[in-house]
């Protein structure tokens, strides 16, 4: 077993494969010793072993099925009591099997306990843990379908808006904590999500899709640039500026006593 990793230890969800998979590879690399948690702990144990092998890390695995309430504070105790933990990549998810008229509503619960109520969870008490300490890293990842929920399916769009506002407004609270949050929004990335949700990529423009390595090595790059919102794909950053200038645009005329007087109504 190898001293305590100088970087501490990476909590990765969903590490059992594709983003997860890749973040816990490229940690790794990076000198973080690993807790990996999925529910398929042989997948987890096999992954945990190479990386051991190939970057002299200690990596522990943590079976928990994030959709499950007493799973998600079996690892939200972990993350408060385990004082070597300086990173958690807040990552587990599942996606649509189609359109929303479409998708069934009890795979939706399951989708919201796991997408939004399990990273709400983990990293609330990652930024109590991590700000009482004064340091370490939160990254969640949310998608671009946050910014564009018209083209894609309501329910899972809406987990990832959450994802998007939680981190958002965490970062605004843990401003001068010492803790780094960042979102990563990818696009359509090569993993098995798609597979697991009964579909398939093959009929996606294959020009839309990103490999899963550049995806993380991207949003690990952003993450090291100080980003608090990373999208890898978007080259002319000066979009995204013009969208948050935009919605700051709008703060002083969201809750004002009177109603706007297009409305014909009030005082
Ligand atoms: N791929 C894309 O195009 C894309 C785009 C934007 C955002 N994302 C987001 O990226 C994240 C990772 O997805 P991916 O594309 O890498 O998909 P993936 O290959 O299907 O991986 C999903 C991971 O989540 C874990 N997981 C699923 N249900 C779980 C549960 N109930 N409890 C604990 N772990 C669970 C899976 O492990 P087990 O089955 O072993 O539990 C697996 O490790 C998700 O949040 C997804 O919404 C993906």
């Amino acid at each position: 077993m190898s001293e305590i990793s100088k970087a501490g230890t990476a909590l990765v969800t969903g590490s059992s494969s594709g983003i997860g998979a890749a973040y816990a590879e490229r940690l790794a690399g990076r000198g973080y010793d690993l807790l990996l948690v999925a529910r398929n702990e042989d997948r987890l144990k096999e992954l945990g072993a190479k990386l051991e092998a190939a970057h002299g890390v200690k990596v522990e695995t943590l079976k928990a099925d994030l959709s499950d309430a007493a799973d998600v504070r079996k690892v939200e105790k972990r993350v408060r009591d385990d004082e070597a933990i300086t990173l958690i990549v807040n990552n587990a998810g599942i996606g649509p099997k189609g359109k929303l008229l479409d998708d069934d509503v009890d795979y939706l619960d399951d989708m919201i306990a796991l997408n939004v109520v399990s990273v709400n969870r983990l990293a609330i008490a990652a930024a109590q843990t991590f700000a009482a300490r004064g340091r370490g890293a939160i990254i969640n990842i949310a998608s671009v379908v946050a910014f564009i929920p018209e083209v894609f399916n309501g329910t899972y769009s809406a987990t990832k808006s959450f994802v998007l506002s939680l981190t958002q407004s965490l970062a605004s609270e843990l401003k001068d904590s010492g803790v780094k949050v960042q979102a990563v929004l990818p696009g359509l990335t090569r993993t098995e999500i798609f597979d697991r949700a009964g579909g398939s990529m093959d009929h996606l423009d294959p020009e839309m899709i990103m490999d899963v390595t550049d995806m993380v090595d991207a949003a690990l790059a952003g993450f090291d640039q100080g980003e608090l919102i990373t999208i890898p794909s978007l080259s002319d950053t000066t979009l995204l500026d013009a969208a948050n200038a935009a919605r700051g645009a709008l703060g002083p005329h969201l809750s004002l006593r009177k109603p706007a007087s297009r409305y014909g109504v009030g005082a």
